[in-house]
C-alpha cells in the first residue's frame, strides 16, 4: 500500500500512472482511506448542548458533508479546564462520547472517515470556564492581548495565565490520552491533535508564548517536547500512530501567537514527531505563501500533508498536482457549501455563509445550506 508522503517530493509533478493527480483522487493518509483529496477543515460553531455534548444537529450538520475524502470536527476540550469558548463539545465524560458516537455514525453512514480534533485552549480561556473560577493555564504566565468571550458571549478581557508546573503538564498529557481512547470508544477513524492558533500546544511550541527554562522551553526540540508526550499518550491509546494527525500553523498570528523564526523551528517540530509513524500533518499556510514550509515539516515528520488557507478549487488542484501537499483543508466554503467536492468538480459557483449565523444558535446557517440544484 502506498502512503501519500512517500509518493511526495515537493516540486516534483505527481503522477498516478502517467497522469497528473487531481482532487479527486484517492489517497491513504496513514491507514486512513479516503476517498478524494478534499478534507473538511475543524470548524468551531459553538452548538453543543448542556454539559457541551455535541446533539442530533451536529450529527445532521456533518453528515450532510460526508462527501468529502475525510471529515475533521470542530476543535473539542479534553478536559473541563480545556474550554474557552462556549458551548464548544468536549471529549471527557460519558455523555459526551455517546454523543459523538451518533456523530460518528451518520458521518459513517454517509461515507466519509471522521477524526476528532482534540485541544486544550491554554491561556485562551477565562476564569469564568474554569473549575473553581481558577486562572486558565499555560507554558508561561504571558496575557494574551485583547479580550474573549465568556459563558453568557459577554467579552471579557484575557487574564495573565498561571505557569504550568509539571504536575499541572503531566496531568494534561493524561487528559489528552483519556480523550483520545474516548474518541477510539465512540468511533472515531482517528484524532487530530491541534496545535496550531494559539492554543495551549502552540503556546508551548512558539517562542512568543514559552519563556520556559526547564526540559519544556528553549530550543524547537525542547519545546516540542509537551506535544511529543501528548502523542505518546494518544498513539499508545490508539496502538500506533497511523490514525494521529497534527495541526500546525506556522504562521498566523491568531490569538496573539508569535515565533522569532517559523521557518527554522517547524520543520524541528516535524522532526521531534518523525518517531509515531503519524497519519498526516494538517498544515496552516496561506495560500499564496512566500515561501512555503509545509512540505518541509512533512518531509521532516515522515507524514503525508494536508494543506489549508485560503485555498479555492483551482489552487488546491494546482498544489495536489505539483506535489505541494497530498490533500487540501477547506473551512469556510464548508459552511454554506455541504457538498463542497461536487460542486468544485462541476465548476459550479460556491455560496456564501451568513456571517451572522456562524457561532452559536441552531439549525439556521448550520445544517439549512442545500446542496446545489
Ligand atoms: C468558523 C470557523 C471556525 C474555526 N474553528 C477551528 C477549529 O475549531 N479548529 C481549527 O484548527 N481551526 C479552526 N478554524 C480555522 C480553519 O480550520 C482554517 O484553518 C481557516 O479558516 C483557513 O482555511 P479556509 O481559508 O479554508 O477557511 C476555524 C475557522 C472558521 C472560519
Amino acid at each position: 500500500m502506498h502512503r501519500g508522503g512517500r509518493l511526495s517530493i515537493a516540486g516534483r509533478r505527481q503522477r498516478n500512472g502517467s497522469r497528473t493527480l487531481t482532487l479527486f483522487d484517492p489517497v491513504d493518509l496513514g491507514t486512513l482511506a479516503l476517498k478524494s483529496r478534499i478534507v473538511m477543515a475543524p470548524m468551531t460553531r459553538n452548538r453543543a448542548g448542556p454539559g457541551n455534548v455535541p446533539g442530533p444537529l451536529a450529527a445532521t450538520y456533518y453528515a450532510q458533508r460526508a462527501s468529502a475524502g475525510l471529515v475533521i470536527t470542530e476543535a473539542t476540550q479534553v478536559a473541563p479546564e480545556g474550554q474557552g469558548y462556549p458551548d464548544t463539545p468536549g471529549l471527557h465524560s460519558t455523555e459526551q462520547t455517546d454523543g459523538w458516537r451518533r456523530v460518528v455514525d451518520a458521518v459513517h453512514e454517509a461515507g466519509a472517515p471522521i477524526v476528532a480534533q482534540l485541544f486544550h485552549v491554554g491561556r485562551i480561556s477565562h476564569p469564568l470556564f474554569q473549575p473553581e473560577r481558577r486562572l486558565p493555564v499555560a507554558p508561561s504566565p504571558i496575557r494574551p492581548a485583547g479580550s474573549c468571550y465568556g459563558p453568557d458571549w459577554t467579552k471579557i478581557p484575557y487574564e495573565t495565565p498561571a505557569e504550568l508546573d509539571r504536575g499541572g503538564i503531566d496531568r494534561i498529557v493524561r487528559q489528552f490520552g483519556a480523550a483520545a481512547a474516548n474518541a477510539r470508544a465512540a468511533g472515531f477513524d482517528g484524532v487530530e491533535i491541534h496545535a496550531g492558533n494559539g492554543y495551549l500546544v502552540d503556546q508551548f511550541l512558539r517562542d512568543g508564548t514559552n519563556r520556559r527554562s526547564d526540559g519544556y522551553g528553549g530550543p524547537p526540540e525542547n519545546r516540542a517536547r509537551f506535544l511529543v508526550e501528548i502523542l505518546e499518550a494518544v498513539t499508545a491509546a490508539w496502538g500506533g500512530g497511523d490514525r494521529i494527525g497534527v495541526r500546525l500553523s506556522p504562521w498566523n498570528g491568531y490569538n496573539d501567537m508569535a515565533d522569532s523564526d517559523p521557518a527554522a523551528a517547524f520543520p524541528r517540530f516535524g522532526g521531534a514527531v518523525a518517531g509515531f509513524g503519524l497519519a498526516y500533518v494538517h498544515v496552516i499556510e496561506p495560500a499564496d505563501a512566500g515561501t512555503p514550509i509545509a512540505r518541509r515539516i512533512s518531509a521532516a515528520a515522515g507524514a503525508p500533508l494536508i494543506v489549508n488557507g485560503g485555498h479555492d478549487g483551482a489552487s488546491a488542484a494546482r498544489a495536489v498536482a505539483a506535489g505541494a501537499a497530498d490533500a487540501v483543508s477547506f473551512a469556510r466554503w464548508y459552511i454554506a457549501n455541504p457538498d463542497l467536492p461536487a460542486r468544485l468538480r462541476a465548476g459550479l459557483p460556491l455560496a456564501e455563509p451568513d456571517k451572522a449565523t456562524i457561532y452559536g444558535g441552531g439549525a439556521k446557517g448550520y445544517t439549512d445550506y442545500p446542496p446545489a440544484g
